[in-house]
């Protein structure tokens, strides 16, 4: 095999209560990224779409060229030429997961490629590596899910130690992303640096709570864990209209509604697709009544991560 294409999914980060250390894949949207040995030593992006011209070509500078390139040296095959294009089939800086749909596309094809038969664990911090480029820390609570599918807990990072989680399997997800820009680097300093004890006894009281409600199939208890009083205050204003969003969701039957990662987008658990559908429509329509554009997506968890396409 000379070549390959690989999809990996969009991710949402955080599920809310669980910054840094919570967060699931998505079955759509995602990225695609095809690549190919050649004789020319060195990594080359040759081709990049659907990103408005956002994203470097240069390798040093792009999410998926440092990541495989920190990859090719653990494994000691710099000397190889490998050309890589990138199609973006989902927005930039919404909060979905893009650099790290992408980025995980390009580990899963190198690896593939070369046969290097990397377990996901070991793949996990060349990934991490790629986030540190795109926005300035290296978290996996988007990286971790897009690689391993489902839903993930990061317990640890020193040393790195993550959990796949069950979930009800009726879950569905609608997302909606308002098109206002939300980089995740600046989104990541507006958060307080010191936390109240009795704010953390209720955070991690939610986190064990969701965690709990994932394993029970308890649908209502994941629910009521979704509160996040320590990050969403302080992101919420950068997104259009955030609480009357939150109770558009609720009434229309959310089993809960947050932040997706970072932000501008939005997310909502329901418990089937239609209620997805009928949810993201009633977001959009209170977005249009402000003048925000914005797209949607209703999803369930997808559960196997990257996928080689041909
Ligand atoms: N945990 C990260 C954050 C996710 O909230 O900044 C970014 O998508």
């Amino acid at each position: 095999m000379d070549s390959i294409r690989v999809f990996a999914p969009a991710t949402v980060a955080n599920v809310v209560c669980g910054y840094d250390v919570l967060g699931f894949a998505l079955d759509n949207p995602g990225d695609e990224v095809t690549m190919r040995i050649t004789n020319n030593p060195g990594i080359r992006i040759t081709k990049i779409t659907g990103d408005n011209g956002k994203l470097s070509m240069d390798p040093a500078r792009n999410t998926v060229g440092v990541s495989v390139q920190h990859f090719l040296q653990a494994i000691e095959k710099t000397h190889l030429g490998i050309e890589i294009e990138l199609h973006k089939q989902m927005p930039i800086g919404s909060g979905l997961g893009s650099s790290s749909a992408s980025t995980v596309a390009g580990l899963f094809a190198i690896n593939q490629l070369l046969n290097s038969n990397l377990t996901l664990k070991e793949l996990l911090p060349f990934a991490m590596k790629g986030e540190e480029i795109a926005c300035g820390t290296g978290h996996a609570d988007n990286v971790a899910p897009a690689l391993y599918g489902g839903f993930v807990l990061i317990r640890s990072y020193d040393p790195l130690d993550v959990i796949s989680l069950p979930f009800p399997p009726e879950l569905h997800c609608a997302v909606v992303f308002p098109e206002v820009d939300v980089p995740t680097r600046d989104a990541r300093q507006l958060i307080r640096s010191k936390v109240l004890l009795k704010d953390a006894v209720t955070q991690w009281g939610n986190i064990a709570g969701l965690v709990s409600g994932l394993f029970l199939n308890d649908t209502d208890l994941i629910g009521r864990s979704m509160k996040d009083i320590i990050i969403e205050p302080a992101r919420a204003m950068l997104i259009p209209d955030f609480y009357k969003l939150r109770e558009v969701a609720m009434q229309n039957g959310a089993i809960g509604f947050g932040i997706s990662g970072s932000g501008p987008s939005v997310f909502s658990f329901t418990h089937n697709k239609p209620q997805a559908v009928q949810i993201s429509k009633a977001l959009q329509n209170h977005l249009s009544s402000i003048n925000v554009f914005s797209k949607s997506y209703t999803s369930s968890i997808n559960e196997s991560g990257p996928k080689i396409l041909d």
